[in-house]
């Protein structure tokens, strides 16, 4: 019998981190998922188990800023590999608390990473996002435009952690770092079970939508209709979560026969404007929104969208999942918390 792997997956309760565990446990892996439900439901493990029917989840429910309670879990569970969920991702909190923001999305990188050499585990998948790239390149954005500028804090704790991913490649060729910049996810995974269900409002498009849709008046707020764009609404490469995670496992395979350090974009090469977002919601949900258009927020840039050719090609991954299948996902989704909450 051929033993299976088993991957780390930290902030394993979170949006990304539970798809992507859906999909390590179909793909055969064995996972030990680290959270401190800062943003996330103990009952996603249940959900969890609902889909994939495996029952016996290890769990660890601590800050990965405890570096003892950390080295326990690598000294007690054979790991073979790292996928790095756990940060904060509110771009609103990274502006009013960059300290904080800081020490949890930097500081907690680097504690996995320390804990990781001490106890020679090679491979690290991060999670990096498109807003590492400079506000002023132009889309579609590729791994190699430029970085120099990102717009908030939040984007600069992602390119800070991948500086030095870079320089823990350069000191140890056995170490394997993956870096997925993903652009904006959305959706719930297709049975409608599992997705979004965050403590802290982020203030992102998908949680505003279901908000609104149960909201008594149906008012939904636009962030700026005067931008260089088709409908003058922002646009955005929003990728179904499912396709994204299953970038994760896909980069995992591509350390089994290569070292050193990759980054990819994952996303879907294609924009939409957040109007053409809203009225396919609305057709999909029966909804009809007030919308309100309100000044540009601080930080949007006009549009973002990737060009994902190096996962095609690297990974043998493309995003297949049209936005009608993130938008009836997320409507699923958001009858199953009615039903659950
Ligand atoms: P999420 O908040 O749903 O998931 C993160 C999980 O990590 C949560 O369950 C939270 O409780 C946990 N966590 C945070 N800090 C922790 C700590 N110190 N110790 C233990 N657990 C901790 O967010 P998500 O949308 O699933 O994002 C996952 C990762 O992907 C993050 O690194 C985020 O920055 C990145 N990312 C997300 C998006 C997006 O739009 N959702 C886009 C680009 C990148
Ligand atoms: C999308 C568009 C808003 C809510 C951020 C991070 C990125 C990734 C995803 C990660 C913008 C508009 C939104 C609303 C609106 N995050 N909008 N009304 O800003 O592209 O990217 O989240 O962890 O890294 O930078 O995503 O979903 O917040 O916004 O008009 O109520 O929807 O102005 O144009 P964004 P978003």
């Amino acid at each position: 019998m051929i033993e299976k792997e088993t991957i780390l997956v930290t902030g394993g309760c979170g949006y990304i981190g539970s798809s992507c565990v859906i999909d390590l446990l179909d793909q055969n892996y064995d996972v030990v998922i680290i959270d401190d439900l800062r943003n996330s439901n103990i009952k996603t493990l249940d959900r969890i188990s609902e889909i994939t029917g495996v029952t016996n989840l290890k769990f660890y429910d601590f800050d990965i800023n405890d570096f003892s309670k950390l080295l326990h879990v690598f000294e007690n569970e054979s790991i073979k590999g790292v996928i790095h969920f756990a940060a904060e991702k509110s771009v609103q909190m990274s502006i009013n608390h960059p300290l904080d923001f800081y020490e949890n999305n930097i500081g907690g990188t680097i504690n996995i990473i320390k804990a990781m050499s001490i106890m020679g585990v090679k491979n690290f998948i991060f999670s990096s996002s498109a807003t590492v790239y400079d506000k002023e390149s132009l889309s579609p954005l590729s791994e190699d435009s430029s970085l120099l500028n990102p717009s908030n804090p939040y984007g600069k704790s992602k390119l800070f952690v991948e500086q030095i991913l870079k320089d823990v490649c350069n000191s140890d060729e056995n170490f394997s770092c993956g870096i997925l910049r993903y652009f904006n996810p959305m959706g719930a995974h297709n049975s409608g079970k599992i997705g979004e269900d965050p403590k802290n409002n982020g203030g992102n498009l998908g949680p505003a939508l279901v908000k609104a849709m149960k909201s008594e008046n149906k008012n939904f707020q636009i962030f700026g209709n005067d931008y260089e764009t088709r409908d003058g609404t922002c646009i955005r490469d929003f990728i179904h979560i499912t396709d994204l995670s299953k970038g994760h496992v896909n980069a995992l395979k591509y350390f089994e026969t290569n070292k050193g350090l990759c980054t990819w974009n994952l996303g879907t090469g294609r924009g939409h404007t957040v109007l053409e977002v809203i009225e396919a919601f609305e057709k999909i949900s029966g909804v009809k929104f007030n919308i309100e258009f309100c000044p540009r927020r601080e930080g949007d840039i006009a549009i973002s969208y990737s060009s994902s050719i190096k996962a095609e090609n690297d990974l043998n991954w493309k995003a297949s999942l049209s936005l009608s299948d993130m938008l009836s996902d997320l409507c699923k989704w958001s009858y199953e918390l009615d039903g659950k909450k």
